[in-house]
């Protein structure tokens, strides 16, 4: 029996539309590498000022004959080069306003944190899922049950691309936090899990009297040293090797931040860490919270959710791009109280949480 002729043309045009999402889907990671090679190769910066032809190109970047053909018909299929009537090539329109801002040196450094760091390990996305675990974690050189972050002490050169990664991140999505700090007016600011310092160095510039701690794993605490010394910030910026679920948080601060941090960690770790804020804040002080964030739809945005298959597959067992509420479901049962939700106005999906204490917490919880 011929079962090509059981499905109609109809039927198979309306299944088309269905196929047009399903194979962007499926080519999203050659997708991806064009987006990659257009960035390393520097075809994208040799044709923002203008349009070059093939051999111009060439002589420019350095990728010849058939391998520049694949190149630039990937480039031009995903909408990031044009070819024009006079066989020169430029950067898309749409992608003009992109390439030429200040943000895309701050991009590139994302694009190569995907490649090397995300894409090595989200391919056991499925398998995370399956078995309830962070399986990317294996694709990383440690030992069992460590986080990514106590691997990347051993591994410099993945070490450089993180934090390259997570400053120009932080810096892309920074704004609105370091705008939502200084409203505050804070004096002594604990950062917690503060990375190469990019938070505190910027609130310490912009808040008059401003000092702040740094908490982060002794074994990484020499990446916020070295920039604060760099910055000739030492005198206002402290920086101390803490395991946040080892220890007590330091005391004498008014503010405690999360940024990029709750990500990480499952709900139960939050609350824990939350608390442990609650204990360290006088009455009246503040929690800020910084991210990516979902909504509360739990249907995007699409960064966001993306975002979130990283952190289910790699860093650590149960982290998750989670929805606005959750954090400030979580706040409440820590005493916190008088939420502000600030979306950021990039075109990343940050947004902070401001809390302010409002009720001690069991001691020993
Ligand atoms: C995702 S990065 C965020 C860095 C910075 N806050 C930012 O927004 O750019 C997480 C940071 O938390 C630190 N970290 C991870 N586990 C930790 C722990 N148990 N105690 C203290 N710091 C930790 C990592 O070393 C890393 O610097």
């Amino acid at each position: 029996m011929n079962t090509e002729a059981t499905i109609s043309d109809d039927e198979r045009r309306a299944e088309r539309p269905g196929f047009d999402i399903l194979g962007r889907l499926l080519f999203a990671a050659a997708a991806f590498q064009t987006l990659r090679a257009a960035c390393e190769t520097g075809l994208l910066d040799a044709l923002i000022e203008t349009g070059l032809d093939r051999k111009e190109l060439s002589d420019r970047i350095g990728i010849r004959g058939r391998w520049l053909d694949t190149l630039l018909t990937a480039a031009a299929a995903a909408g990031l080069v044009a070819r024009d009537p006079t066989e020169r090539y430029e950067v898309t329109e749409a992608l003009r306003p992109a390439v030429r801002s200040r943000e895309w040196e701050l991009f590139k450094a994302t694009v190569a944190f995907e490649h090397h760091m995300t894409y090595r390990g989200i391919e056991m996305f499925t398998e995370s899922l399956v078995n309830e675990t962070n399986a990317g974690i294996n694709r990383f050189p440690g030992n069992p049950g460590d986080s990514l972050y106590v691997r990347l002490t051993g591994d410099p050169q993945l070490r450089k691309v993180f934090y390259t990664y997570m400053r120009a991140w932080s810096r892309i999505g920074g704004s609105v936090l370091w705008k939502a700090l200084a409203e505050l007016s804070p004096h002594r600011l604990l950062d917690i899990g503060g990375g190469d310092g990019v938070h505190a160095i910027a609130s310490v510039k912009s808040i008059p009297g401003l000092t702040a701690t740094i908490v982060d794993l002794a074994d990484a605490v020499d990446v916020s040293r070295l920039r604060i010394t760099d910055e000739g910030l030492a005198d206002r910026i402290k920086v101390v090797g803490v395991d946040m679920f080892a220890d007590e948080f330091p005391q004498g601060h008014d503010v405690v931040l999360f940024a990029h941090q709750l990500v990480i960690w499952t709900e139960n770790q939050n609350e824990v860490l939350l608390r442990k804020a609650n204990r360290a804040l006088p009455m009246g002080g503040h929690v800020v919270i910084f991210s990516s964030m979902t909504e509360d739809t739990e249907d995007g945005p699409f960064i966001a959710a993306m975002a979130s298959i990283y952190h289910t597959a790699i860093p650590v067992e149960g982290g998750r791009i989670y929805p606005w509420g959750h954090y400030e479901r979580w706040l409440g049962g820590a005493g916190f109280g008088d939420f502000r939700r600030v979306r950021s106005d990039s075109w990343t999906p940050h947004g902070v949480i401001v809390a302010t204490k409002l009720a001690e917490v069991d001691p020993f919880g």
